[in-house]
Order: structure tokens, then C-alpha cells, then sequence
């Protein structure tokens, strides 16, 4: 199943390199966490990453795809990019200052990402929401439910425009920091 995956993203890389400028949910809410070390979970073409790496974060920046992060290997001092499986990754306890998941959904890693987070460390997570369950799309108000040992200071579902909502219906965006005591 991740070979297909893998298979899947390179195309998709090798047709079309993807945008250059950081998501809006990163640029409006990274001041909030602590400098230290961020992870880019499915960091893709690595624009966050990037973003990330300029304002003085270590960068660990994790996708399956061989071509996305190959392009991303050497491209800032402060990024250290893993081609890896998502399924297999684990995240170390109290590890992170950020914790970045755009457009990417795998719920075992949901306990890992709460638990990956230092004292005072953020969490930015943005995914969609789909039209019918299934194991690639959240549920209305899943996220909120999922990390509400965080404080949440911004939880929004959007809807989509029409020409992105076959599959997918809204977009689910949560900030949220972890507590220090
Ligand atoms: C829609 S892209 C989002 C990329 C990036 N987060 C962004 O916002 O630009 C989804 C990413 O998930 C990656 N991906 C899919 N399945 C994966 C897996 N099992 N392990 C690691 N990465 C995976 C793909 O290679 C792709 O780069």
C-alpha cells in the first residue's frame, strides 16, 4: 500500500513541483511556539518546511516520496529531511517546539504528536474533511475532539470551492499549545 503511495506522490512531484509559498495557518500562527525543533509531517515539496528553516527552526521534515524529498535534501542547513514512511514513523516524547501536519491524515499518529510536543509547544494541523467517512478525510469536529488535552486557541471548518470538493467537503484547522505544568 505505501509503494503504491510513494509511487503515487513521485508522479504527481514529477508533473507538478507544487507552490513555493508557505501555508497561510503557518505564516499567521508560528510565532506562537517556543524556537527550537519543528517536524514537517508530510512535508511534501517541504514550502513549510522552508518557511520554518528561515525563521530559525531545526526542521526534521518527513514524507514518503522519493523525488519531493530528494529535491529538498541541501536546500537549508536547518532541515534535515527523512524519506519515510509515515506508518512506520515513530515521534519522541516532549521532543518538539512545533508540530506541523498539513494536508495529511494518519490518525496512529495522533497519541505521538500530543506526546512529541514539549511543555509550551504548538500545534498546527490542518486536513479535510470528506464528503463520506473514510480513513483519508476527518470528521466534522474530529480534530477539536482528538487534541482537546491542548489548549485550542483556533478551530475552524471551511468549506471548500467546488472544484476541490469531489472527495472532500471543508477543511478542518486547528492551532493549538500544550499546557507546562
Ligand atoms: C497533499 S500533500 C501535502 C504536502 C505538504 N504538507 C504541503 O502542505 O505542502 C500530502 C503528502 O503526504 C505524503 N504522504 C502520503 N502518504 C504518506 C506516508 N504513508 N508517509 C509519508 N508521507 C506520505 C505525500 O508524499 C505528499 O507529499
Amino acid at each position: 500500500m505505501s509503494e503504491q503511495d510513494r509511487k503515487r506522490w513521485d508522479e504527481r512531484y514529477l508533473n507538478d513541483p507544487g507552490g513555493a509559498e508557505p501555508t497561510p495557518i503557518l505564516e499567521r500562527y508560528w510565532p506562537l511556539a517556543p524556537m527550537g525543533r519543528a517536524v514537517d509531517i508530510a512535508c511534501g515539496n517541504g514550502r513549510n518546511s522552508f518557511f520554518l528553516a528561515e525563521k530559525g527552526f531545526m526542521v526534521d521534515a518527513v514524507d514518503i516520496s522519493t523525488v519531493a524529498t530528494e529535491r529538498l535534501v541541501g536546500r537549508h542547513p536547518n532541515i534535515r529531511v527523512h524519506c519515510q514512511d509515515l506508518d512506520s514513523w515513530t515521534i519522541p516524547a516532549e521532543h518538539y517546539s512545533l508540530v506541523l501536519n498539513v494536508r495529511f491524515l494518519d490518525r496512529r499518529l495522533f497519541p505521538m504528536i500530543l506526546n512529541g510536543l514539549k511543555p509550551g509547544g504548538v500545534l498546527i494541523f490542518e486536513a479535510f474533511i470528506g464528503r463520506e467517512k473514510a480513513d483519508y478525510c476527518l470528521e466534522p469536529n474530529e480534530l477539536r475532539r482528538a487534541f482537546s488535552d491542548l489548549r485550542i486557541v483556533y478551530y475552524e471548518e471551511k468549506r471548500l470551492a467546488r472544484r476541490h470538493a469531489d472527495r472532500f467537503e471543508q477543511t478542518a484547522s486547528l492551532v493549538a499549545i500544550k499546557g507546562d505544568g
